[in-house]
């Protein structure tokens, strides 16, 4: 049950995941205790991101020198955590989700971790909140996780506030290959906006296709 890239077969998926930085135990029992909410039918096995693209995060926020983060769709907090150690330890992570449940367990996970203290979780709809930041607060890193018909809002407010060179994820952009053929609305929504996003002069970007498929955007 556990999230795999789904271009991958499972033989290729563990050998990727052999052939990278270990999950530390903590994000390995969040992924298990993920997994088993999904077991029992509580979420959907696809929340959460794979352990891969995990990894992947957590070099990339220390490999861009990350100092203040923001994240938005948090659910039961793996990519917060992954993001949140590849922070300095004066870094900070604002994670906006609607979900007091599902967060409530990603609570457990950063105090375990002991990155509690760097992690801020705001609760609501993830737009007001993001439109309620004042411009003058930056950041360096960005990862979007919500709901997809979000995702051209989200962006459009977060361009002012990413500093010079800050990257921001965006999730899902493959949609399991539907971008191709968009059946629901979501998929509708994340085909028009990599469209838009190829052509956008105001970001460097590149859809690597790993999980879901991961776009990465440098502010210009
Ligand atoms: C796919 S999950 C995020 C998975 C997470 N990044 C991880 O790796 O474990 C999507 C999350 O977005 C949240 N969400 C959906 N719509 C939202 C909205 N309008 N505002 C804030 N959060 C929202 C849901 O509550 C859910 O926790």
């Amino acid at each position: 049950m556990t999230p795999r890239s789904f271009l991958l077969t499972a033989e290729l998926a563990d050998y990727v995941r052999a052939s990278s930085e270990p999950l530390d135990d903590v994000m390995a029992d969040l992924v298990r205790e993920t997994a088993e909410m999904a077991e029992r039918g509580e979420v959907s096995p696809t929340m959460q991101i794979a352990p891969e693209q995990g990894v992947l995060m957590r070099l990339l926020t220390r490999a861009v020198g990350a100092r203040r983060a923001i994240e938005i769709g948090t659910f039961t907090g793996f990519s917060a955590l992954c993001i949140a150690e590849g922070l300095p330890d004066d870094g900070s992570l604002l994670c906006l989700d609607i979900s007091e449940e599902w967060t409530a367990v990603a609570r457990r996970y950063w105090a375990r971790a002991g990155v509690a203290d760097r992690i801020e979780l705001r609760l609501g709809d993830a737009l007001a909140s993001l439109r309620a930041l004042p411009q003058e607060e930056t950041f360096d890193l960005a990862f979007v996780d919500a709901d997809k018909t979000g995702y051209p809002g989200y962006v459009e407010e977060l361009h002012p506030r990413m500093t010079r060179n800050g990257v921001v994820l965006l999730d899902n952009t493959l949609r399991g290959g539907q971008v191709l053929e968009p059946g629901d609305e979501s998929d509708h929504a994340l085909a028009s906006l990599n469209a838009s996003l190829a052509a956008d002069p105001r970001w460097e970007t590149a859809l690597l296709p790993l999980a879901d498929g991961l776009t990465l955007l440098r502010k210009r």
